[in-house]
C-alpha cells in the first residue's frame, strides 16, 4: 500500500470510529488552523471518548485549555450548543499530521460553527502592545521569532539545509521588558496558531531532580509542531559553571538543547537578569544561542515613548513631560511605571497630580528596601547594568 493510501485509510478509520463513538451521523473533519484558539477559547471541554477502545490520557499541563488532554482518543467540546470533537492519534510517535489530529463536526452544524468561529475571532480581545523597545531591537525580535516560524520561511530554511531552530537570550537589569516581550510574543503566537510552551524555573528544577533528568529536561524543550518555548528567569540554568553550585545543571540542559528532534521549527527564548559575562560560555555557543538581545534601562527617547502611552488625564495633569523625562534618568521602565502608579493613587486621594510627592515617596520606599534587605529587590540600583551588550550574529 502506498503511504498516501495508508494515510487515507488511517484517517478514515479514525473519523468513522470517532463519529460512531459519539453518535454523529454525517461527520466532517476540519482543521481550524489559525482559528483554533478562538474556537477553543469559546468552547466548553467535555467527555473523553475512546477510539477503537483506546484512550490514552496525557497529563501534560501546558495550556490545558487548548490541549485535548489525551494523545490517543477523542474529546467532546461544545460551543453555543454545537457539539464538535477533537480526535487525536499521536501516540504512535510520528510527526503530527492533520490526518491523525483533527476536529470533527456534524455536517448539519458545519456552516453554523464556521460562522461562529469567525465571530469569535473578530471579537476576541485585541492583543496588547509590545513593550517599548528601540525599533532595531523590536524588529530583530520579531524577525527571529514570529517571522522565523512563518511556514514559508521555515520551508526555505529547510530546503537550503539550514537549521529550523533558533535560540534567543534576552538579558538586562530587572524591569526593562524581558518578561513583557515574552508575553507579547506569546500572544502573537496564539493569534497565529503557533504552539507555545512556558517553562518556569520550578518546572526546570522539577525536571532536573526527577528520576530521569535527561529525558525530563529534554521534554521541556520539545514542541509537537511549530512554536516557541519560553524559559523565563533561567539564571539557575545559565549561570557560569565555575560559580554554579551544581555543575551538572548545564550538562543536562545543554545536552537537551542539542539533542532535540525538530519537527517543523522551534524558537527558544531564555531570559535572565545575569550580565552576559556571568553566563556560561558553552551556552552562548552558536547553535544554542544565536542571538543576544539587550534590554537596558530606557534612554530619554524611550522614556518619552513610555510617557506617551500614559493615560491622557495623567499626561495633562503633569503638564511638562520633558521635566519628567529628565527626572527619571537611570530608572528602569518598571520603576517609572511604579511612579505613575503612586501618582494615580495620590490623585485619587487628593485630586492633585503631584510629581514631587510621588518622586519623594518612591525614593523613601527605595531607601527602606535598601536598608531592610541586603539584596536590592525590584527597586534596587543594580550596579552592573548592562546597556552595552553586543549582538551576536
Ligand atoms: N520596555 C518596556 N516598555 C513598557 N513597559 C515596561 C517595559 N519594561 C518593563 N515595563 C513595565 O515593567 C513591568 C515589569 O517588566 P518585566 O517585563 O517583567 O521586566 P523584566 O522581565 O525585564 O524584569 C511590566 O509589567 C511593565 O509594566
Ligand atoms: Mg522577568
Amino acid at each position: 500500500m502506498t503511504p498516501l493510501r495508508q494515510l487515507a485509510e488511517d484517517h478514515n478509520f479514525l473519523l468513522t470510529a470517532a463519529a460512531k463513538a459519539v453518535g454523529m451521523d454525517d461527520p466532517v473533519a476540519f482543521e481550524p488552523s489559525g482559528f483554533q484558539y478562538a474556537l477553543l477559547d469559546n468552547s466548553v471541554r467535555g467527555a473523553f471518548v475512546p477510539i477503537a477502545d483506546v484512550l490514552i490520557r496525557d497529563w501534560g499541563r501546558h495550556w490545558p485549555k487548548f490541549y485535548p488532554g489525551m494523545n490517543f482518543g477523542a474529546r467532546i467540546y461544545t460551543t453555543k450548543g454545537i457539539r464538535f470533537i477533537r480526535v487525536s492519534a499521536l501516540a504512535h510517535g510520528e510527526t503530527p499530521h492533520h490526518a491523525y489530529d483533527f476536529f470533527v463536526v456534524d455536517r448539519a452544524d458545519y456552516s453554523q460553527l464556521f460562522r461562529l468561529v469567525n465571530v469569535y475571532q473578530r471579537t476576541s480581545k485585541p492583543a496588547g502592545l509590545p513593550p517599548v523597545l528601540t525599533p532595531e531591537i523590536f524588529t530583530t525580535l520579531r524577525q527571529n521569532t514570529l517571522d522565523f516560524l512563518n511556514p514559508k520561511n521555515l520551508k526555505r530554511i529547510k530546503d537550503l539545509g539550514g537549521r529550523p531552530k533558533r535560540g534567543l537570550l534576552l538579558t538586562g537589569p530587572p524591569g526593562n521588558g524581558k518578561t513583557s516581550a515574552c508575553r507579547w510574543i506569546l500572544e502573537q503566537c496564539t493569534t497565529l496558531g503557533y504552539e507555545t510552551k512556558q517553562v518556569s524555573p520550578d518546572d526546570y528544577r522539577a525536571a532536573r531532580t526527577g528520576c530521569n533528568p535527561a529525558a525530563a529536561v529534554k521534554e521541556l524543550f520539545s514542541v509537537t509542531s511549530r512554536g516557541v518555548v519560553f524559559f523565563d528567569d533561567m539564571d539557575l540554568a545559565l549561570r557560569n559553571r565555575d560559580a554554579a553550585d551544581q555543575p551538572e545543571d548545564q550538562a543536562v540542559f545543554l545536552g537537551a538543547m542539542d539533542g532535540i528532534d525538530i519537527h517543523e521549527g522551534v524558537v527558544y527564548i531564555f531570559t535572565t537578569n545575569l550580565p552576559v559575562d556571568r553566563i556560561d560560555p558553552a551556552f552562548k555557543r552558536p547553535g544554542r544561542i544565536d542571538l543576544v538581545l539587550p534590554f537596558p534601562k530606557p534612554d530619554t527617547t524611550l522614556r518619552r515613548v513610555l510617557l506617551d502611552r500614559w493615560h491622557a488625564d495623567v499626561r495633562a495633569g503633569l503638564g511638562d513631560l520633558e521635566r519628567i523625562v529628565a527626572d527619571t534618568d537611570d530608572f528602569s521602565f518598571a520603576e517609572i511605571e511604579e511612579l505613575k502608579n503612586l501618582l494615580v493613587l495620590r490623585f485619587l486621594e487628593t485630586g492633585e497630580w503631584d510629581w514631587a510627592w510621588a518622586r519623594h515617596q518612591f525614593a523613601t520606599f527605595r531607601q527602606d528596601l535598601a536598608t531592610t534587605r541586603n539584596k536590592p529587590i525590584g527597586f534596587g540600583t543594580i550596579s552592573n547594568t548592562n546597556g552595552h551588550l553586543s549582538m551576536a550574529n
